[in-house]
């Protein structure tokens, strides 16, 4: 006879950082209509606030506090009093991250430094802080990186190395914390509507549609696609998972699909 069981993350304890905005938001969301307790952290205390606001006015648990990514000792405290509040902690997302289109020849090294160390050294900080916080066996990290740590991309030098960085630390981190039952994984979203990452990237019309004309797709993905990736990965339904970088980006790391090959061949 078949049963019918719990939702897979139903009680348990999600820390994400970037957590009050865009894609980040939509995994809490969605990890919170399943139950899970949710805590927040980015830069902007308002943000924080505001996010945690639309959690529990949906009637979901959730705490948040100011932290910056890049102070290692800010990142502890905060996930000290996640523990303190909700107990030790099943789920980790590392997300906050910064970005701009700018030609490597007309960027700063502090504005090189700036995206690495909110991207990379965030993620570091993160993932490294939160090991003494986990429950183990059975914790679940994930970093949210993007194409552009696979693939190189014109005006995102930054970006590139930052996230190419963070998809080696997932597979170093996945290797070194495996034996504690500790599975490191990373989510690579392509272009996501309605979020900050697109509007800097493709702020005008024209530049949207060929970005999407390229997507092997052809649509921009939605936060919702990304949160039940999450999911997935964070439940126990992934338990032989860890150190996979998990495209979801309608082919975006393909390369471009914009020729079409269906009706060249005459097979459409
Ligand atoms: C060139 C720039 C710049 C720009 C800032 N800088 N913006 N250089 N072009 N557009 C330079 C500054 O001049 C400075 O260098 C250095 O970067 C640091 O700038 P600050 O403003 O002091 O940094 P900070 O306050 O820490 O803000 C970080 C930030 C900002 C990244 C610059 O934009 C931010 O807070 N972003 C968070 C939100 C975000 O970016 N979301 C999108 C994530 S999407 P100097 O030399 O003057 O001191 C993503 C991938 C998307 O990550 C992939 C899509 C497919
Ligand atoms: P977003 O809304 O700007 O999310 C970034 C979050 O990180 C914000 O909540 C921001 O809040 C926080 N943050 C930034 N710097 C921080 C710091 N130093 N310390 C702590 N928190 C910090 O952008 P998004 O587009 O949804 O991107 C979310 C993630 O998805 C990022 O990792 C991005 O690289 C990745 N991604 C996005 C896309 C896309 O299509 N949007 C595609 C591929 C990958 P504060 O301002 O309050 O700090």
């Amino acid at each position: 006879m078949m049963s019918i069981s719990n939702p897979p993350l139903q009680g348990r304890v999600a820390f994400i950082a970037g957590g009050s905005s865009g894609i980040n938001l939509g995994i809490a969301q969605r990890f919170a209509s399943e139950g899970v307790k949710v805590a927040i952290i980015s830069r902007s205390q308002e943000k924080v606030a505001a996010a945690v606001g639309e959690i529990t006015a949906a009637g979901n648990v959730a705490m948040g506090m100011a932290a910056d990514v890049r102070e290692y000792a800010a990142v502890e405290k905060a996930l000290a009093a996640v523990r303190e509040s909700y107990g030790e902690i099943d789920i980790v997302i590392s997300g906050a991250a910064g970005n701009f289109m700018c030609p490597a020849i007309g960027m700063s090294a502090n504005a090189f430094k700036t995206v690495v160390d909110i991207d990379l050294l965030g993620t570091f900080n993160v993932l490294r802080a939160s090991f003494a916080y986990l429950r183990k066996p059975g914790a679940s990290l994930i970093s949210i990186t993007a194409p552009q740590g696979a693939k190189p991309e014109m005006f995102q030098a930054h970006v590139c190395a930052a996230k190419a960085g963070v998809n080696m630390l997932t597979k170093c981190l996945a290797m070194e914390w495996g034996p504690a039952g500790v599975r490191v994984n990373a989510i690579s979203p392509g272009p996501i509507a309605g979020t900050e990452g697109v509007a800097r990237m493709a702020a005008d019309p024209a530049t949207a549609a060929a970005w999407e004309a390229r997507l092997a797709l052809r649509s921009y993905g939605s936060k919702q696609d990304i949160a039940e990736l999450a999911v997935f990965l964070a439940s126990d339904q992934a338990r032989y998972m860890t150190g996979a970088i998990v495209d979801c980006d309608g082919g975006a790391s393909l390369g471009d699909s914009s020729a079409d090959a269906l009706t060249v061949s005459g097979r459409r």
